[in-house]
């Protein structure tokens, strides 16, 4: 063996696939029992929908190397994403646009008339004071749509009251001074053709390539396990970094989601993939009815039956699966003192976004990844 992958996320599987393009022996190992890392995907046994087990993936990139690469293993189809919000019983078009502020408003307001209302609002606090993330999102956007489609929203993806989250947690909030209501901006979009695990396997499918599922880094039962292999030949390691180095500079905090997946005796639940929940006295923060990702498998589909998953956000365990970097200056600060350490170990590259404690889109994971093969491993 030439080089051990240690995950089959899309970062392992492009290293691992890099790899063996080239002629070197690869294995990869992953804990989980499948392929694929969160973007893995499975046919609903009951109606053969395919669901998105770690929650929606929506494909998306504007790098040509990065689409060239993918094309290799899967093609995709014309899906655009749109994302719709249930306020007060009403559905608005998401992210804001013109379309949402004028059915909030009840107006026909013109771009500039638009543009003209929001900065009147937004002007009851400054973006540079703002002393937490309400007053921020109240400077960017003004309170009436602040309040309807981001304080209680945000509010249940933290369990934090905004008024007690730091301002930096957003940027910006973008509004859109048309009606354009598509959520990416990117390029090129699409689903994978037939489905994320297919595209998965292909990518692992290499007579170089040898993954072994079920397989932990630490189970010092395992022959491949850390105290065994590091020093001894070259690692790629995309679990988290703090267990790694068995959190000797604490844990690093995440958010982790709850999944409730259903199926219901409808052939359309909510008439398209997602709808998010803005208000308090809805505890999901939204619910994603799959048959809508691919509406181009209407014939192969039921039509009297659909998958729907409600979605519930909240702060990991050291147990659950970690899935957006909390990020707090505590947690930056032990990021750092783990980039320290990771600069001390023998032949082991860290990568992914348990790695880095980044979130990383797909398109952004396979492209580190490419970067990383060229730069520090072909
Ligand atoms: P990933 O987490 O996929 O893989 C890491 C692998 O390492 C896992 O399989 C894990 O089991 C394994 N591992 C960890 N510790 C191990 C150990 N000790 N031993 C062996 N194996 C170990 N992106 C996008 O472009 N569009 C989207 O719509 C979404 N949507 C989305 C929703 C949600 C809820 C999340 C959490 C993420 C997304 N993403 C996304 C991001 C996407 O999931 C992400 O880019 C890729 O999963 C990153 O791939 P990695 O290989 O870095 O990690």
């Amino acid at each position: 063996m030439d080089l051990l992958v240690v995950g089959s996320g899309f970062f392992g599987l492009t290293i691992a696939e890099r790899a063996a393009a080239s002629g070197r022996r690869v294995t990869v190992i992953d804990r989980r029992s499948h392929i694929g890392g969160n973007a893995y995907s499975e046919d609903d046994p009951a109606t053969g929908i395919e669901v998105h087990r770690y929650g929606a993936h929506l494909f998306h990139t504007s790098n040509p190397a990065v689409w060239e690469y993918v094309n290799r293993f899967t093609g995709f189809t014309d899906y655009v994403h749109r994302v719709y919000t249930n306020h007060r019983g009403v559905v608005y078009p998401l992210p804001i646009n013109l379309g949402t502020i004028n059915q909030f408003f009840a107006a026909a307001y013109s771009p500039d008339q638009a543009r003209e209302l929001v900065l009147e609002q937004a002007g009851e606090f400054d973006v540079k004071t703002a002393a937490n993330l309400e007053e921020k999102g109240i400077a960017l956007i003004g309170r009436p749509l602040y309040e309807a489609f981001i304080r209680d929203y945000t509010a249940k993806q933290w369990q934090t009251d905004p008024k007690e989250l730091p301002a930096e947690v957003i940027s910006r909030l973008p509004v859109r001074y048309t009606y354009d209501n598509r959520y990416f901006n990117d390029t090129w979009e699409g689903l994978p053709v037939d489905g994320y695990t297919a595209w998965l396997e292909r990518m692992a499918d290499h007579p170089l390539i040898e993954v072994k599922l079920d397989t932990d880094f630490f189970d010092r039962t395992q022959p491949l396990h850390k105290a065994a292999v590091v020093g001894q030949l070259p690692v790629v390691y995309t679990g988290p970094v703090d267990r790694y180095f068995d959190y000797a500079e604490g844990a690093l905090s995440w958010r982790t989601l709850d999944f409730e997946r259903e199926v219901l005796e409808t052939g359309d639940f909510q008439g398209t993939s997602v709808m998010n929940y803005a208000d308090a006295d809805v505890p999901f923060t939204r619910i994603h009815e799959f048959r809508h990702f691919h509406p181009e498998r209407k014939d192969r589909y039921p039509t009297d039956r659909t998958v729907v998953m409600r979605e519930f956000s909240r702060f990991a365990d050291r147990d659950d699966e970690p899935y957006y970097p909390v990020n707090t200056p505590q947690d930056r600060a032990g990021l750092l003192a783990y980039r320290d350490l990771t600069k001390g170990e023998d032949r082991v590259l860290f990568g992914g976004r348990l790695g880095t404690y980044q979130y990383l889109d797909m398109h952004m994971a396979i492209g580190s990844a490419l970067s990383m093969w060229q730069n520090q491993l072909a």
